[in-house]
């Protein structure tokens, strides 16, 4: 797929001037191997990611440097420790050194505003990953994947994995109902309402027709959510749930969960409570990220399904978005209309997921070389 659009063409002076480029594809992203032309290696590119708790972000940070140095470009990675302040102040930082472009995955979506404002004034670009940036009109682009459709595969697979539907998509022949409960993400993140709606729009006929019923009464994305989507705040939040109200014999059949961290909170929760032993099986429960210790709890019948990212695309789009911005061409987007940050709608790249269960493990995450089958085996 070329991304270069007419618009580069147009700005082709321009390119030519900053970039002093000597072919037309250089530092046009990861696969030119002529990236490295003497501009590039004068340019700095910021990369603020929120956290090494989490594998995903390790991953994107590392794929993210190793292809903006790939195209030539020195590269500022920090990690912030899911604490806002400290990310504000990096960013402050990337732009008082002198990187050009940032590429941000914000911990909290409204808190950058007036760095962002800063950055602008000194003419360096901002890249939104993964996460949009709330509330500036300083945010250049915004490369994710369709957060509303991982919602959507999410709930999907909550359904296939009771058996009210079939992976084809055809109605299952499960009588139900269902007890279930819901878990949303941290309503900063832009991306929790997102996935929240593309889960709930998917469950709720089920919930009107009685084949779900979520036993709490629970069903708002308020009551939902989990702050920075923390795995111990989520296994609190279902031991909360069990003892108020599965406390008649009941059982949990399936548990929404929106991100790999925060399931494996909600197993941990179920596991103290005699859940996966004998007579009290697991419920069904969904993910996010394939993270490896979750792929290995899938592989071994406890977590259901993850919706796989492949955030070595998602790195790619990244680089190609920070080339094109360095050299003054348009970033090439595939969605100018959902991603309204509250100040503008946001140009987007988004890439598709995928539901992993375990059947698919291996042509999913092994064969496409994510993982190798011995980190699958290990979990690790
Ligand atoms: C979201 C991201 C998810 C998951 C979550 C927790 O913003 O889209 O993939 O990683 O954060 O880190």
């Amino acid at each position: 797929m070329k991304r270069r659009s007419a618009l580069a063409v147009f700005g082709a002076g321009l390119a030519l001037t900053l970039a002093a480029c000597g072919g037309g594809g250089a530092g046009t992203g990861t696969d030119g191997g002529d990236g490295g032309s003497a501009d590039a290696s004068d340019i700095t590119v910021g990369v603020a990611m929120p956290t090494q708790t989490s594998e995903r972000w390790i991953a994107d940070g590392n794929n993210v440097k190793a292809g903006l140095e790939k195209a030539g470009y020195k590269v500022d990675l920090q990690y912030a420790n899911d604490d806002i302040p400290t990310q504000s102040q990096q960013i402050d930082q990337m732009i008082t050194k002198g990187d050009k472009v940032l590429i941000v995955a914000a911990i909290d979506g409204t808190a950058l505003s007036s760095q962002l404002a800063n950055a602008a004034s000194s003419g360096v670009k901002i890249i939104s990953y993964d996460r949009l940036i709330r509330g500036s009109g300083d945010v250049d682009f915004y490369v994710s994947f369709d957060n509303y459709n991982v919602g959507v595969q999410q709930g999907t697979s909550l359904l296939t994995g009771l058996g009210l539907k079939n992976a084809d998509g055809s109605e299952g022949t499960a009588p139900g109902p269902f007890n279930v409960e819901l878990f949303a993400g941290s309503l900063d993140d832009n991306n929790a309402q997102f996935f929240w709606d593309g889960a709930f729009d998917t469950l709720k006929p089920y919930i009107d027709s009685g084949k779900l019923v979520v036993k709490s009464g629970q069903t708002k994305i308020d009551q939902a959510a989990i702050l920075r989507w923390q795995q111990e705040t989520a296994q609190k939040r279902m031991e909360d749930l069990l003892t108020s109200a599965y406390n008649d014999g009941s059982t949990v059949d399936g548990v929404l969960s929106p991100y790999d961290g925060i399931s494996r909170g909600i197993i941990t929760a179920l596991q103290n409570a005699g859940y996966g032993g004998s007579g009290k099986p697991m419920p069904v429960i969904t993910g996010q990220d394939a993270e490896i210790a979750s792929v290995k709890l899938i592989n071994d019948g406890v977590q259901y399904s993850t919706i796989f990212k492949d955030t070595r695309k998602l790195a790619d789009e990244a680089v190609k978005v920070a080339s094109a911005l360095v050299e003054g061409d348009e970033p090439e987007a595939n969605d100018t209309e959902t991603y309204n940050n509250g100040v503008k709608v946001v140009p987007s790249y988004l890439l598709e997921s995928q539901i992993v269960t375990k059947e698919n493990v291996t042509s999913a995450l092994v064969d496409t070389g994510y993982y190798t089958q011995a980190q699958v085996d290990a979990g690790k």
